[in-house]
């Protein structure tokens, strides 16, 4: 996810935009970039690192005049973070340049067009495509030049683009990745989002998918792909500058909650490509695929939790013996890695030491590591033989949630490749799990609609004292994950057991009030679960269950019961997690706990 940032009127542009990127760094701050037309060409100042960096090279935009700009604050999803693959992207003459947030899917086909036509790329990055796409279809015309190539790209994105030849407009296009346009007496601007130009404009129109704007310094215009005009209705911008920069959403974690439709299709589909799982960045033959005798998977707090849901799907669909590793012990425990094991280490921040450290003795046994990570460029990024992105965008609050999802989303497609490759998976089986795979945002959509009666359930509870979670498979790990929700940001006790163990001590914990939830989302495990809610119950708990939709069974023993839709059972911790978080968040606002940042933990746990 990055921030885009533009303006043309009768103010230097530069330092507005500056302005404005500072207010979208939450969206991306590995990189950033500006190209202002300065009167008679366009230029181009990028940086690596926080948007900082940009500012006191450009001394705050003063080295960079001129009234019309374009700018972008970097999460780096195709290139590593470096002035090379930082946006804003030239064509070759330079008269064109273009600043994106989002996806280019079949960039690398365009490229070889434009390669074979005898265009040069420098960067890594898909959005260069764009530059030299606008500068094969530019004969003069700008918006009909913005309008073929939006014909040509697949996948997401949100634009800006600058024109040598046409300095008195810039543009902006929109798909899937959000993009809102304002106007005041001093000129017009293109923003990702609210907070960056709330304080020049309350008036915004959110540009909606496949619409293109031309804006001048006094008046814009709205299209169709096809170049119809069209008219919009303005929104009023009620939220205080600060709410903004949480897009009107109370804390960070929330608005990451509701990301998580997008996150686990962004992490989803441009790995599914004619109904087949396509996972380049793999780098691994069928024939390699089918040589693996044992998977590792290695990770710590939430990706751990992801890997042990990971351990029961790819054990479950390709038959790979899986052994799930917390870092700091694989790490001191001497690991037995035979031949034919892979490693797979997890991690959102790709800095989290102890897993570093397992990749690092993995690799020293002479073992190729594949990392499943969100931060582009981060150091597992870089140390890992292959790395398979979580494309979750920045994650600022403490607790994760989306780029959790993104990781299981990451996990099943692994199992799917390796299942279908292996034989495991015959072509039907294929289809329906890739169908119910691309139901996952919608369904995780739905769930989070459920948000009010979640909240006022987890109202209950500010008070407790414990509360346990228990499941048996893959409810196991969802309850863990669970759990670990509930305790960090609530800082009530909180624990996960397997189902089956809790009788084997725990249970004595259990006091008349004590809240158990149940996870119960496997079938062919629904009436074991149910025993252990009746054996909890017996000592006094109040049972709450999250389970499907079919298993109406479940009533006669538990307190409570939120459902979730009908998937595939391996899939269900992608939709039985999303009312655990809700339980969770709502626990600690309830208690007025500082939800994002919760006391005594980090984002990134970069020591041992
Ligand atoms: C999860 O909500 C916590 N923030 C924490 O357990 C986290 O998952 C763990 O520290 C691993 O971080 P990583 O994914 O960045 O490696």
């Amino acid at each position: 996810m990055c921030g885009i940032v533009g303006y043309i009127g009768t103010k230097q542009a530069a330092p507005i935009i500056l302005d404005g990127l500072s207010k979208l760094e939450y969206r991306g701050y590995d990189s950033a970039g500006m190209a202002i037309y300065d009167g008679s060409k366009i230029n181009i100042t990028k940086s690596v690192g926080r948007l900082k960096v940009l500012e006191n090279l450009t001394h705050g935009g003063e080295s960079m005049p001129g009234l019309c700009g374009i700018g972008h604050t970097r999460w780096a999803t195709h290139g590593v973070p470096n002035n090379t693959n930082a946006h804003p992207h030239f064509n070759a003459a330079e008269t064109i340049a273009v600043v994106h947030n989002g996806i280019i899917e079949n960039y690398l086909q365009l490229r070889r067009m434009l390669i074979d036509k005898g265009y040069q790329f420098v960067s890594e990055t898909d959005t260069e495509v764009l530059a030299h796409l606008l500068d094969y279809y530019y004969k003069g015309n700008p918006l009909e030049a913005v309008t073929k190539v939006l014909h040509r790209v697949e996948g997401s994105y949100a634009l800006g683009i600058l024109f040598a030849d046409c300095p008195d407009q810039i543009f902006a296009a929109r798909k899937d990745s959000p993009l809102i346009v304002g106007q005041n007496e001093d000129g017009c601007f293109i923003a990702s989002d609210v907070p960056a130009i709330l304080k020049y404009t309350r008036k915004v129109y959110y540009v909606d998918n496949q619409e293109v704007v031309r804006l001048r310094a006094d008046h814009m215009h709205f299209y169709t792909v096809d170049e119809e005009e069209i008219s919009k209705t303005p929104v009023i911008i009620e939220w205080d500058a600060n709410a903004a920069e949480k897009a009107g959403y109370e804390h960070f974690m929330l608005k990451e909650m509701y990301e998580q439709p997008k996150t686990v299709n962004d992490t989803l589909m441009p790995r599914i490509k004619d109904n087949d799982i396509v996972i380049e960045e793999l780098n691994m033959t069928d024939e390699e695929l089918r040589a693996i005798r044992k998977i590792h998977i290695v990770a710590c707090g939430s990706a751990y939790h992801a890997g042990m849901t990971g351990k029961y799907v790819i054990e479950g669909l390709a038959r790979v013996p899986v052994e799930v590793d917390l870092a700091s012990e694989f790490r001191y425990r001497n690991p037995i890695l035979e031949e034919g094991a892979m490693v797979v280490v997890i991690s959102q921040s790709g800095e989290t030491a102890d897993t570093l450290a397992a990749l690092r003795e993995s690799k020293a046994r002479g073992f190729k590591v594949l990392g499943i990570v969100n931060v582009v460029g981060s150091s597992i990024a870089r140390e890992a033989d292959n790395v398979m992105y979580t494309w979750a965008g920045p994650e600022i609050a403490v607790a994760t949630t989306k780029a959790y999802s993104a990781q299981l989303i990451a996990l099943y497609l692994l199992a799917m490749k390796l299942g279908r490759v292996r034989g495991q998976i015959d072509g039907d089986t294929f289809q329906s799990l890739l169908g119910d795979l691309k139901c996952l945002p919608d369904q995780i959509e739905l769930l989070l609609n459920n948000k009010n009666k979640i909240q006022k359930f987890a109202n209950r509870y500010i008070g407790a004292k414990d509360v346990f979670f228990i499941g048996r498979g893959i409810d196991y790990a969802i309850s863990l994950e669970g759990s670990l929700k509930l305790k960090e940001i609530s800082y009530i006790h909180s624990e996960a057991y397997a189902a089956g163990e809790l009788k084997h001590g725990t249970i004595s914990l259990i006091e008349e009030g004590t809240l158990v939830a149940a996870v119960s989302t496997q079938p062919d495990l629904y009436a074991k679960t149910i025993s252990n809610m009746v054996e909890v119950k017996a000592r006094g708990a109040f049972v709450l269950a999250v389970t499907c939709e079919e298993n109406k069974e479940i009533e006669k023993a538990a307190d409570y019961v939120i459902y979730i839709p009908e998937t595939n059972p391996y899939f269900a911790n992608s939709l039985a997690i999303i009312p655990l978080q809700l339980f969770g968040y709502y626990v600690s606002v309830g208690k007025g706990c500082d939800v994002d940042k919760p006391r005594n933990l980090a984002k990134s746990v970069t020591v041992e």
